[in-house]
Order: structure tokens, then C-alpha cells, then sequence
């Protein structure tokens, strides 16, 4: 290869899910691969990925890009994770998930994020990782919010993508049972890991 051939842009981007126990990585999932949607809990044991073939306008060339997504949906339980980290590697982009009524699965947000960027080794400048933030389960009832609007906006505001980027993690309320923003939350998670690249 001479020095001034150009790297071909990828064709596969790598997106992980992560969050606690039951917030609904897998549902997401399945609602934006599939439009599958089911009630019934069924714990994802380590992980395991779906592919889906998308077009993405390329914000800063202005072209269509065809692109597959493998999609990771992770554990959140700890005790199913004992391989975890050797599917967050290669990362393109990262959707962080908790479930807007419970607040226990907000406050852990961090740990996810850190131990993430921890596990890829990009601690140092991990504010420039791209994230997208998704607070699921938007179709329960409103009186058992726990998590509000505006301080999930403030979390995506203190652990922004940093100048570079331009500002902070997009936040998205969704609700995989509705697909209420599902596709919306996936397409800018891809377009992220497009710009990232
Ligand atoms: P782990 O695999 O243990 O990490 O859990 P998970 O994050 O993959 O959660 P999962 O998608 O399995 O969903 C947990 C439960 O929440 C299931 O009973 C789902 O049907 C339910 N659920 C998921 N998303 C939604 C949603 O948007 N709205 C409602 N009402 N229920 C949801
Ligand atoms: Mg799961």
C-alpha cells in the first residue's frame, strides 16, 4: 500500500447497550431490529448482537452511507456479565439505559459509563467517546416517574462529549413497548459512531 491510500470507511459499526437489570436493553433492541415487542422478563445471560442494514446521512460529507449495525445487547445483571467486557471492544458507540421510573438504574449510570471507558482504555479522553442517554419505559403511568427530564438533562450535560463533539450526550425518553422514539435514539447513536469514526 502506498502512504497516500485511503482508509475505506467502515461498513460495519459496532453499538453497545448497557444499563442495569431490567430497563429494557433487550426490548429496545428487539423493538428497533423487529418491532417485537413482549412483556415477559427473560434475563440476556453475557451478550449477544443483531444485525441491521441502514442508510445514514453523513453529517459532515453530506452522503449516504450503507452501513450494518451490529447491535450489542448486554447483561445487567452482574452475575451473567462474567464475559462482559470482552464484548465492549471495537465499540463504535455506546447507548447508556435507564428506566425513567427507577431511580436506582440513574444514579448507576456513571459506573456504567466509567467502567466502559475504563474497559476500552479510554479513560484519559473518554469525553469524547460518543454516548447516547435513554430513559425507557416512558409509556408507564406518570405518577411513577422517578427520574425527571431536566435531571437527566443535566447528567448529559456533566458528562458531555466535550467540545469536539459539540455539547452534550443526546438524551431520548423512550418506550420500547410503544417504540415511541426507539428508531429516533438508534439513528442518532448511529450517526455518532459515523461521525466518530
Ligand atoms: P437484563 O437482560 O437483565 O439486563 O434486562 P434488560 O435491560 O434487557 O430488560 P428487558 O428488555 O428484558 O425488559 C425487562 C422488563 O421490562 C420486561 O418485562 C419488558 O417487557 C419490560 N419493558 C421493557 N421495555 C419496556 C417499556 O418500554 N415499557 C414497559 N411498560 N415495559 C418495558
Ligand atoms: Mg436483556
Amino acid at each position: 500500500r502506498s502512504p497516500t491510500t485511503i482508509t475505506p470507511k467502515k461498513h460495519m459499526l459496532k453499538l453497545v447497550i448497557l444499563g442495569d437489570s431490567g430497563v429494557g436493553k433487550t426490548s429496545l433492541m428487539n423493538r428497533y431490529h423487529s418491532q417485537k415487542f413482549t412483556g415477559q422478563y427473560k434475563a440476556t445471560i453475557g451478550a449477544d448482537f443483531l444485525s441491521k442494514h441502514v442508510s445514514i446521512a453523513d453529517p459532515q460529507t453530506g452522503s449516504v452511507r450503507n452501513v450494518t449495525l451490529q447491535i450489542w445487547d448486554t447483561a445487567g445483571q452482574e452475575r451473567f456479565q462474567s464475559l462482559g467486557v470482552a464484548f465492549y471492544r471495537g465499540a463504535d458507540a455506546v447507548a447508556l439505559v435507564y428506566d425513567v421510573g427507577d431511580r436506582r438504574s440513574f444514579d448507576h449510570l456513571e459506573n456504567w459509563r466509567s467502567e466502559f471507558l475504563k474497559q476500552v482504555g479510554l479513560e484519559e479522553s473518554g469525553a469524547n467517546f460518543p454516548f447516547v442517554l435513554l430513559g425507557n419505559k416512558i409509556d408507564r403511568p406518570q405518577d411513577e416517574r422517578q427520574v425527571s427530564r431536566q435531571l437527566a438533562e443535566e447528567w448529559c450535560e456533566r458528562s458531555g462529549l466535550g467540545r469536539e463533539m459539540g455539547g452534550p450526550i443526546p438524551h431520548f425518553e423512550t418506550s420500547a413497548k410503544t417504540a415511541e422514539n426507539v428508531d429516533a435514539a438508534f439513528l442518532e447513536l448511529a450517526t455518532l459512531a459515523v461521525i466518530h469514526e
